[in-house]
């Protein structure tokens, strides 16, 4: 298939803005001042509006009918609720809904523990570790694997596609651009032959897990299609994995930058939980959500055209003085904290007590196992290669056990 630059998968452009490593390490200022200056604005480069006000990007995200979630170039293998409109959209989402209520999810809290601890039995005793390689990928991967019941010692090839599916180009370029998008199709297509394997042997033999569920389903009396299913699947994998391993990582990356927040934590681990909504706000893993505008619009007294890419900048959302007091500091316990890093409205994330259980284990057991966690000297940052992906490709820290 050919694909232009101009069709709409301008979001895997970044913005012009962020194009040096320091700056994607570090895109706050660089959001404040684009919010300032041009809180709309359209990217000839990349054919795409960037929107950055708190006001804009949530009046955006609460009216699906005017800015569609379907979207031209999604894999035609492939159906996911994410780039669905209802009324599929709200058919799927009530079905899916089921294997994620909030009993679910709590009732995996012993489990999740117990995987976290192991995890930090095999570096706890070191005094150092590399926080992405030995936890915060591990945990969520081994969690949503277990959910969807495919073996957990797959899971470097899980991290394998979904790095790839979240990757954006190394440069501005058209060679750089082509060489993402082949990579990208060649890693969807290797997903979907693995979970149609899958799917092929739970038809034949169901066990008690989240593809079985999705084969069992029926929507008003009819199935849901293969393409439905691995759709489904395929989303969780890259959906659930990237965003809470970033989530893990730029909430221990916090405590090193502001060492008196563990003190906080350890003398109140109640703390945690806002603790863990103020890193989503402050350092939110999904930088940025796109729409397509369906007919023609207005935002922010910008003329926006039917069939318009539009970004909303939640990052930049996070931190708009109109919505939040004092936005630069962070506050542990800040309330309210109505950030828009899960997204807003029909298509609010469907893992977010997932992704907050998990994440609030973790750090709990860091703080209740390790004392003075500070970044290894030397380490050199690195941002993952993805213009939508706020996180780190290794976190190296050293500690003292406890
Ligand atoms: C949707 C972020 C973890 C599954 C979303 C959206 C955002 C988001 C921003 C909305 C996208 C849009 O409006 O187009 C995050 C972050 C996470 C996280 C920051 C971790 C910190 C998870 C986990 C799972 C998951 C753990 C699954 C196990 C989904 C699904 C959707 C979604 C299925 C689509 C919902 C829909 O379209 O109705 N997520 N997510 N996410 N997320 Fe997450």
């Amino acid at each position: 298939m050919e694909i232009k630059k101009t069709e709409r998968y301008a979001n895997i452009i970044p913005v012009a803005e962020l194009h040096t490593k320091e700056k994607r390490l570090n895109p706050f200022p660089v959001y404040n001042l684009l919010r300032r200056l041009s809180p709309v604005r359209y990217d000839e480069s990349r054919s795409t509006w960037d929107v950055f006000r708190y006001e804009d990007v949530h009046r955006i995200l609460k009216d699906p009918a005017a800015f569609s979630s379907v979207r031209m170039l999604s894999d035609k293998d492939r159906e996911t609720i994410l780039t669905m409109d209802p009324p599929r959209h709200s058919q799927m989402r009530a079905l899916v809904n089921k294997a994620f209520t909030p009993k679910i999810i709590s009732g995996m809290d012993s489990h999740i523990r117990s995987i976290t601890m192991d995890l930090l039995d095999a570096v706890a005793d070191k005094g150092a570790m590399d926080l992405v390689h030995d936890l915060a990928v591990p945990l969520p991967v081994i969690v949503i694997a277990e959910l969807l019941g495919v073996p957990p010692k797959d899971r470097d090839l899980f991290k394998e596609w979904s790095d790839i599916l979240v990757k954006g180009p190394e440069e501005n370029t058209d060679e750089a651009f082509y060489q993402v998008m082949a990579e990208k199709g060649q890693a969807i297509e290797q997903l979907n032959d693995y979970f149609a394997r899958i799917v092929d042997e739970r038809r034949v033999q169901p066990r008690d897990d989240l593809i079985s569920l999705l084969l069992s389903a029926e929507i008003e009396g009819e199935k849901l299609t293969d393409k439905e299913i691995l759709g489904f699947s395929t989303l969780l994998l890259a959906a659930g994995n990237e965003t809470t391993t970033n989530l893990i990582t730029n909430a221990v990356r916090l405590l090193t930058e502001k060492p008196e927040l563990q003190q906080r934590l350890r003398n109140d681990p109640e703390l945690t939980a806002s603790f863990i909504e103020e890193v989503l706000r402050f350092y939110p893993p999904i930088q940025a959500i796109g729409r397509v505008a369906t007919a023609d619009v207005e935002i922010g007294g910008k003329q926006v055209k039917k069939g318009d890419q539009v970004i909303s900048w939640v990052a930049s959302a996070n931190r708009d003085e109109t919505k939040f007091d004092d936005p630069e500091t962070f506050l542990i316990d800040r309330k309210p904290n109505a950030h828009l890093s899960f997204g807003f409205g029909i298509h609010f994330c469907l893992g977010a007590p997932l992704a907050r259980l998990e994440s609030q284990i973790a750090l709990r057991a860091m703080i209740e196992r390790m004392g003075d966690i500070r970044l290894a000297p030397n380490a050199a940052l690195e941002p993952i290669q993805s213009p939508f992906v706020f996180g780190v490709k290794q976190y190296p820290v050293e500690f003292r056990p406890l």
